[in-house]
């Protein structure tokens, strides 16, 4: 496996590359999620190339870019065991020649982003489609992983590939949970363990939520009474309900819907997402 910093090198190891290539863009601290996608992606290429890079464009200035976690030595660990060809961990230096005001942005359409996630984190889904069109342009990349863990991060990145022509297959991959059905996060580490176990309220209200819809009892309504009161010691920034396809909010819900939340924790103040299609 090469570790490589720098654009040069990279281009030089991808041109020397054979048969199809495999992306799992990341920002590092990985966990099975990641590694599930890493896996994916060594089954289904010849070559997996992993990018590490905590992105300084798509985080707010009141964001947790600083302490976001950094594990990189364990994360090459993991690329290596797992079978990847490159692991790609540029400096913020070596992906952008200047601040982001004066770069040359992607920024996907106000319909897809003036909602869920990107309405409390304006400017992000520029930062994200940016670089993950970098990384596509850079690797030549047959295959790009992403979970569903950020569905709307997903979908606004498949219409991105779409709306430009990108020559590149978006893989959608399931979100992976612990045991105890928290969706995995490099985020999870700011947690408490008061908090971790506050925490669960996320996957257990989508979860309930999914149950009511089973059983065709399911108003919005009582969706989203229910959940409210699972997570009352959470901070809810949203609780929404999309087509799954299209990512257009939904009155009723039906087996079509994605429920998403987002949420805050009451004492590191740590934002955890999670999804499920009911
Ligand atoms: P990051 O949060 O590191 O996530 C990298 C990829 O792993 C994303 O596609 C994300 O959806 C996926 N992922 C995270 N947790 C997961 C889980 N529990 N189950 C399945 N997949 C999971 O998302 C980003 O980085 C950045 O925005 C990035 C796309 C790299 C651009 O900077």
């Amino acid at each position: 496996m090469k570790i490589i910093k720098t654009i040069e090198e990279l281009k030089e190891e991808i041109s020397k590359l054979k048969g199809s290539t495999g992306l799992v863009p990341t920002m590092g601290a990985l966990h099975n999620g990641h590694k599930s996608l890493i896996d994916k992606s060594v089954k289904e290429n010849d070559n997996t190339v992993v990018s590490i890079f905590v992105n300084p464009i798509q985080f707010g200035v009141n964001e947790d870019l600083d302490k976001y976690p950094r594990t990189f030595e364990a994360d090459c660990k993991l690329c290596e065991k797992s079978g990847v060809t490159i692991v790609f961990a540029p400096t913020p230096e070596v992906m952008y020649s200047s601040s982001k005001d004066n770069l040359t942005l992607i920024c996907p359409p106000y319909s897809a982003v003036d909602k869920l996630c990107g309405k409390s984190r304006p400017g992000h889904f520029d930062g994200v489609c940016s670089v993950v069109a970098k990384l596509f342009n850079l690797t030549h990349a047959k295959r790009a992983y992403f979970g569903q863990k950020d569905a709307q991060q997903l979908f606004i990145i498949q219409k991105m590939v779409k709306d430009l022509n990108f020559d590149i297959e978006i893989v959608p991959c399931p979100i992976v949970r612990e045991e105890d059905n928290l969706a995995l996060s490099s985020r999870n580490k700011y947690l408490t363990q008061d908090e971790r176990k506050i925490a669960l309220s996320i996957s257990q209200s989508l979860f309930e939520a999914r149950k009511l819809v089973e059983q065709n009892i399911a108003t919005k309504r009582a969706i989203v009474d229910n959940s409210l009161a699972l997570m009352k010691e959470l901070d809810v920034e949203y609780i929404e309900f999309v087509n799954y396809e299209t990512f257009e909010f939904q009155n009723e819900v039906d087996r079509n819907t994605l429920m998403l939340i987002a949420a805050r924790t009451p004492i590191s103040k740590t934002r955890l997402i999670d999804n499920m299609k009911l």
